[in-house]
């Protein structure tokens, strides 16, 4: 495919050869095919990522989305799960032995944190938590010969911190692994700043509808099929219809993306100041730590945005129920705008100490912005919150 054209023009392309000329996703419903010999079975048995076989081993939407976002990351392969979770459980115990280290960072999703707290240590893998916002951080803590992986997000769920990937490629020895799903494919592309393997919950923007869980990682195929090795035995395969649907959820990706980074910034504006707001965090706020390294990195500021709210929890819980546009749930990047307390939620699973280390608050409220009008939505998170403010 043509390299000049722009992510959002090459999402519309990608990922179509075994269409028979269908424009819409083709639905494989089939778990096994026919084998014409043992000496055919013998050899695709063995073949990495062969779609027709059996379905643990690969299958043609799925392999129709994986060759979409190979195309969109400028990867070699790329490999679907069946989660997110999915992905970096079998990323981390394809690459981590026994006895080796981890670098990850403070401001990470609360799932991967506690994989990382809780099944590490059981499998004998050591984890360093750095600032992943100090470049200097993640290099200080690489033990050579024994750090394995350096796993970065950014921006990170929920306070869209954001880690300098040109610092992150430039560490020589372990491999770079970056979770870049809350910037999607079209707002940055790691693998061009030297990190090996970059990963999405596709559950989110990429399906984009709320309707597939899904997750997908792309780098160099010989590191991809080594990775799929792993996924043949793990199990943690993708659905065939979840691929559908994420494949359809790309053809949009570039136009939800677009209308909802820009009214995410409209409304991170229109917080900003709110007297019952303690702070806001959008990276395309001047107020933002890293503004400048997100003006230089980010093709799209983003859909997603949180604040601190006076009054902890119980602001919170009023705030919520005032709530008449935005839905209150846990997950992002659907057409819906969707609010969530991730210290209840997405956090739920960390000690106070890990919460307040992450940066949330009892307050902090994280928001998915949708596709509905962007005065509505405005309008109804500030009378939520001013219903719901004691300073009111
Ligand atoms: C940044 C990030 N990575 C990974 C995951 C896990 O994805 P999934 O829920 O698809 O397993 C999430 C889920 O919220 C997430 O926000």
């Amino acid at each position: 495919m043509n390299q000049d054209w722009a992510p959002e023009t090459r999402a519309m392309r990608a990922g179509r050869d075994d269409n028979g000329g269908a424009l819409a996703p083709v639905l494989w419903a089939s778990t096994t095919y026919e084998i014409a010999a043992p000496s055919h079975a013998a050899r695709i048995a063995k073949t990495p990522r062969v779609s027709k076989f059996y379905a643990r081993h690969g299958n043609p939407t799925v392999r129709a989305f994986e060759d979409a976002m190979a195309e969109l990351e400028g990867a070699e392969a790329s490999l679907a799960f069946a989660s997110g979770m999915g992905a970096i459980s079998t990323i981390l115990l394809s690459l981590c032995p026994t006895g080796s280290h981890i670098v990850s960072q403070r401001q990470i999703y609360g799932g991967t944190l506690q994989w990382l707290g809780v099944v590490a240590p059981r499998l004998g893998i050591e984890v360093t938590m750095v600032d992943g916002t100090d470049p200097g951080a993640w290099a200080a803590a690489v033990r050579p010969g024994q750090t394995q992986v350096i796993l970065a997000e950014t921006p990170a769920n929920p306070r869209l911190d954001l880690v300098d990937l040109d610092a992150l490629g430039a560490i020589m020895g372990p491999l770079k692994v970056v979770d870049a799903t809350v910037g999607t494919p079209l707002g940055q592309q790691p693998l061009t700043k030297g990190i090996d393997l970059v990963m999405h919950s596709a559950t989110k923007a990429i399906g984009g509808h709320n309707d597939a869980c899904l997750g997908v990682v792309s780098g160099e195929k010989e590191l991809i099929d080594w990775i799929w090795g792993y996924t043949v035995l793990l199990g943690a395969v993708p659905s065939p219809f979840d691929a559908m649907n994420a494949l359809r959820g790309l053809r949009s990706l570039g136009a939800r993306f677009r209308t909802q980074s820009a009214t995410a910034h409209a409304l991170a504006e229109a917080l900003e100041g709110h007297p019952s707001v303690r702070w806001v965090r959008y990276p395309g706020l001047a107020s933002h730590p890293q503004y400048d390294l997100a003006k230089r990195t980010l093709r799209h500021f983003g859909g997603l945005l949180c604040f601190d709210l006076d009054g902890g929890r119980e602001a919170v819980s009023e705030f919520l129920g005032h709530l008449k546009v935005a839905r209150v749930a846990t997950s992002f990047g659907g057409p819906e705008t969707i609010v969530t307390h991730p210290a209840t939620t997405t956090h739920a699973g960390l000690e106070p100490e890990e919460l307040a280390e992450a940066g949330i608050s009892e307050g902090t409220v994280r928001v998915s912005v949708g596709l509905e009008d962007t005065e509505d939505i405005v309008r109804d998170l500030r009378e939520a919150i001013e219903a719901s403010s004691p300073t009111q």
